[in-house]
């Protein structure tokens, strides 16, 4: 009976729907619902957030509890992981208690946040179930898995496909009608779990790739062969291949965050994942790697304490997010080694490295530096000013063209 009403609400798009974090992953799901006639309501807690989404075309709170009353939850707060790697559920328990709070019959929460395998299952179900009602009968929880791709260009929220998992199969078919509303193609899968699962390996497919060609680069130039020359090559091959590119390290709030979900999980089974440690491990050396490169080649000059220059300095080309950016690590040891640095990026105006703020130089105006190291290739930077205000610059991109090391190298 309840599922039959959610799923008349539904299709008479007449179901409140509630958003829970309002960030890069919640936005465009507030949005999107809005912009199908749903009547929305964002909950946020920071003000900064808030403030910075008054606008847009739904209703804007700041807790859980102000909500009268929701059909739908989806919820998409953070959920990193600690210093010693463990899952950090803390977002999600304090929503899913708000959730459980309120919870009356004929409501459907959906969880997009990236979550551990058996999280939906194992913890937010059992606080829901505490309440004395039904799942599956009374309400309804499901699972679906975000792959939002910041500065992606091309696939966005309509034409990603996503997958459903839900604790039963009303709560399954309940939330996939639901997502079918701002996306083209929800595929349902048999539990939550599932899901969680394929989420995490997609992005530990990422990670672990990412560290086998960093890997593989660093011994390309051991071997003083050009490791872009040799992957053109490889990537020739029609099939059995993915184009995966060296780089300064990974960063964001997903690829260097979320496998180790799965490594905990693997823990609490008796086992780990060796490739996820082990392509972390290369990962997290890259930016190390990059300083390394760059002091020998600057020695190499006769010049010991240097000028040096990052340009790009958030995780991903044309995105300003600079979390867990290895550029945030170049710079903190550069500084450590006694160079005076500067940075360039016209889409991170400030940024904090160890205690200090930097703010970002317009490169006109900058100091010619001994070196500029290139980390993220943002679309709006100008190779001519980066070249005319740097001696020597290290390319971790690819961006500049070569002139075989004369002034211009590559990672
Ligand atoms: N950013 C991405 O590209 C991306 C892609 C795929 C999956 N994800 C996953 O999606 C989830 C959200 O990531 P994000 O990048 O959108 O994070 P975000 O930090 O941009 O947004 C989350 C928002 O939730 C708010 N919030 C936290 N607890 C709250 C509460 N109790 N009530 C109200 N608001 C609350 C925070 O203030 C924040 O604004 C994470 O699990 C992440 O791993 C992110």
């Amino acid at each position: 009976m309840w599922a039959t009403r959610l799923a008349e609400r539904v299709a008479t798009r007449a179901a409140r729907v509630s958003v829970v974090g309002v960030g890069y992953v919640g936005l465009p799901i507030a949005r999107a619902f809005a912009s199908r006639g749903f009547p929305v309501t964002g909950v946020e807690r920071s003000a900064v957030r808030r403030a910075s989404v008054e606008d847009e075309a739904f209703t804007l709170v700041e807790d859980l509890r102000e909500v009268e009353e929701s059909d739908v939850v989806i919820m998409a707060v953070p959920t990193p992981v600690t210093s010693d790697r463990t899952p950090d559920m803390g977002d999600i328990d304090a929503v899913v208690a708000a959730v459980a709070a309120q919870l009356r019959p004929g409501q459907l929460l959906c969880g997009v946040s990236t979550v551990y395998p058996g999280a939906t299952q194992e913890r937010v179900l059992p606080a829901l179930t505490a309440t004395g009602l039904e799942p599956d009968r009374d309400f309804f929880l499901a699972f679906s898995p975000e792959r939002a791709n910041p500065g992606g260009g091309h696939f966005d929220l309509w034409n990603t496909p996503r997958l459903v998992g839900g604790v039963g199969p009303r709560s399954r078919a309940l939330a996939q009608q639901i997502l079918e509303q701002i996306t083209e193609t929800v595929v349902p899968v048999t539990s939550p779990r599932v899901a969680e699962l394929a989420k995490l390996y997609e992005n530990s497919f990422r990670l672990v790739n990412l560290g086998f060609v960093n890997e593989f680069a660093q011994l390309c130039h051991r071997m003083e062969e050009d490791v872009g020359e040799v992957l053109g090559a490889a990537h020739t091959k029609p099939y059995g291949i993915l184009p995966f590119l060296p780089g300064p390290g990974v960063g964001g709030h997903c690829i260097p965050v979320d496998p180790h979900f799965l490594d905990w999980a693997a823990r609490a089974k008796g086992t780990s994942s060796r490739f996820i440690r082990l392509a972390a491990e290369v990962n997290g050396g890259m930016p190390r790697h990059v300083v390394e490169r760059c002091e020998v080649w600057l020695r190499s000059d006769g010049v010991e304490r240097a000028r040096v220059r990052v340009v790009g300095v958030s995780y991903k080309r044309d995105v300003p997010d600079v979390r867990n950016a290895p550029a945030l690590a170049i710079l903190a040891d550069l500084s450590a080694n006694g160079h005076e640095v500067d940075y360039h990026d016209p889409l991170v105006p400030e940024l904090q490295v160890g205690g200090r703020r930097l703010r970002s130089t317009p490169l006109e105006e900058a100091p010619r530096a001994d070196l500029a190291i290139i980390v993220t290739d943002h679309s709006v930077l100008d190779p001519q000013a980066i070249l005319a205000a740097a001696e020597r610059v290290f390319d971790c991109r690819r961006m500049l063209p070569s002139d075989d090391g004369a002034q211009v190298r590559y990672l």
